[in-house]
């Protein structure tokens, strides 16, 4: 096969949504057809669930999923699909932002019962931003469930993208009858004794006028089928793809996906409209994937869960070129040629040595602790992707150390897991204390374990009242001076020495961006 036509038969994505709506059923469905896996159950949920055990013992347990199902390969309808697993919990909500740099399209879920949740919202947020092309997946239609254009009018409003329906659900919850497809023009049949098991009846209804509608799914129904389809013909236009991959149009299918209802065709039309990898934005130029030369970025770095050995999984996206095993590579940021002689793909659960990678796979490489998220390697020339942000904290504590004696292993083991992207490192321009902040409250647990489990170093964390930390920079060098001193107690750098503004409330925010117009606030870290 030649390059161009292993890039064209890649699909990177991810599925996301809010925690419970069906996120690790849905990906384990897709495996499934996939024959990546064959039995349900295979995909871990990697939830944690608060206040099950203890906190300690689900992170761990939770690393061990993310590392299990980091990426999870398979191939279908001679598409090579890679899917990009993000954490069920909200407060690694930055993990799954990162991943989200990484894939070329997403799948939202979103249950239908409950409509769009905050998760869901924030997640879209990072997609508009980088014009990543969605398609939604109502799920858990076999539970009573919202109507389907309320549902529709929701997803519009609230995720800010116009919506074209593909599939249109026939009632919901006890009486869910099944699905019409509205692009293939057939009808799947839900039978709740088929549950967990097989595929959909389907039956081919080119003609919805036609009687043979009644007989499958009686009088009453029939015809609220036929007035929702023509009320979706009238109000939605047609599908236009080139509207769906510039990140503007949602296509949306309805289903289960614990009863696997829906899934099949949510594949079958993904693998015909999603994007196979797309140019990927460097500082310098745009790196087009089938350029010759191999180009690649660090979104995502795995710490080895046994504490005897420090060594990391980084796990690198290839944006164009072809990668190969042993061959050396430019580590951009230090200057250094590197070769790797057991570079990873991973297979759902299987991880195995390769030889080559293409664009859009995954490539675990091992590192001893040289590399941060947003490394580039390359063949020579000294690119960096742009698109790797690191996002506004929205919390924090001082962290001292607890332990006199091991003062340097805390100093490296911050600095290790901030390359990590666990969490954010500033300090303070006041007191030159450092802050920690991070996303979510379970990382502060997380860097404490892991700072006594993986250095041996013990930590202290002291509160700090911060709403939000935001990056700041502007032309005006006298009033970012003016500014930096009259707000000197609110000031620190984060660590590439980049000012960074404190403020303590969302007033505050306000006021200084009301009183010092010629600085710019900066809620990512790329600017
Ligand atoms: P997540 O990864 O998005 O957090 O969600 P997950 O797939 O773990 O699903 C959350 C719960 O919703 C699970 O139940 C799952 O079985 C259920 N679910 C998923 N899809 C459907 C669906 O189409 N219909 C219905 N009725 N339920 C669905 P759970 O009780 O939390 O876990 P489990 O004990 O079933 O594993």
């Amino acid at each position: 096969m030649t390059q161009q036509e292993e890039i064209t038969r890649r699909r990177t994505f991810a599925v996301i949504a809010h925690p419970d709506a069906g996120k690790t059923t849905l990906t384990e469905k897709l495996l499934l057809f996939g024959g990546a896996i064959h039995v349900a159950g295979a995909v871990k949920s990697n939830k944690i669930k608060k206040g099950a055990t203890s906190d300690f013992m689900e992170i761990e347990r939770q690393r061990g999923i993310s590392v299990a199902t980091a990426v999870m390969g398979f191939e279908y309808r001679g598409c090579k699909i890679n899917i990009l697993d993000t954490p069920g919990h909200e407060d690694f909500a930055e993990d799954t932002y990162r991943t989200l740099t990484a894939v070329d399209s997403v799948i939202i879920v979103i249950d239908g019962a409950k409509g769009v949740e905050a998760q869901t919202r924030k997640l879209m947020e990072v997609c508009r931003m980088r014009q990543t092309p969605v398609i939604v997946f109502i799920n858990k239609l076999d539970r009573p469930s919202k109507e389907p254009f309320d549902l529709l009018d929701e997803v519009e409003k609230e995720l800010h993208i116009r919506v074209r329906p593909l599939a249109f659900p026939i009632s919901n919850g006890p009486t869910f009858k099944g699905v019409y497809n509205l692009y293939e023009k057939n009808l799947s049949l839900f039978t709740s004794d088929e549950k967990l098991t097989a595929d959909a009846s389907t039956a081919e209804i080119s003609d919805l006028a036609s009687q043979e509608l009644e007989g499958y799914i009686g009088e009453k129904f029939a015809a609220q089928l036929r007035s929702d389809v023509e009320l979706v013909e009238g109000v939605y236009d047609q599908f236009d793809r080139d509207a769906y991959l510039r990140g503007e149009l949602a296509p949306v299918f309805f289903g289960s996906a614990v009863n696997n209802f829906g899934v099949r065709e949510l594949l079958e039309c993904f693998v015909r409209i999603a994007p196979s990898p797309r140019p990927a934005p460097t500082e310098t130029r745009q790196v087009e994937p089938a350029e010759p030369k191999m180009t690649g970025f660090v979104f995502k770095i795995h710490a080895n869960m046994d504490p005897n050995h420090r060594d990391r999984i980084a796990f690198l996206k290839i944006c164009s070129g072809t990668f190969e095993r042993n061959r050396n590579y430019l580590h951009v940021r230090s200057g250094k040629q590197l070769k790797f002689s057991s570079p990873t793909a991973f297979m759902a659960e299987k991880k195995s040595v390769i030889d080559f990678a293409y664009p859009g796979d995954i490539v675990g490489l091992h590192d001893t602790g040289n590399f941060k998220i947003g490394d580039t390697f390359t063949e020579g020339e000294k690119l960096r992707f742009t698109g790797i942000p690191s996002f506004a904290p929205e919390q924090f504590r001082y962290i001292e150390n607890a332990d006199p004696l091991k003062f340097k292993q805390l100093a490296k083991g911050i600095d290790q897991l901030m390359d990590e992207g666990v969490a954010q490192l500033f300090t303070s321009s006041l007191n030159g204390r450092k802050i920690i902040g991070t996303v979510g409250a379970l990382q502060f647990e997380v860097i404490q374990y892991r700072l006594e489990h993986e250095y041996n170093a013990a930590c202290r964390w002291e509160p700090i009242s911060i709403y939000k930390a935001c990056w700041i920079d502007s032309d005006n060098a006298a009033q970012l001076a003016d500014f930096k001193r009259r707000k000197h107690t609110n000031m620190a750098v984060d660590k590439h020495g980049r000012d960074v503004f404190l403020a303590d409330t969302s007033y505050g925010l306000a006021l200084a961006q009301e009183n010092f117009k010629d600085i710019r606030f900066h809620f990512t870290s790329e600017f």
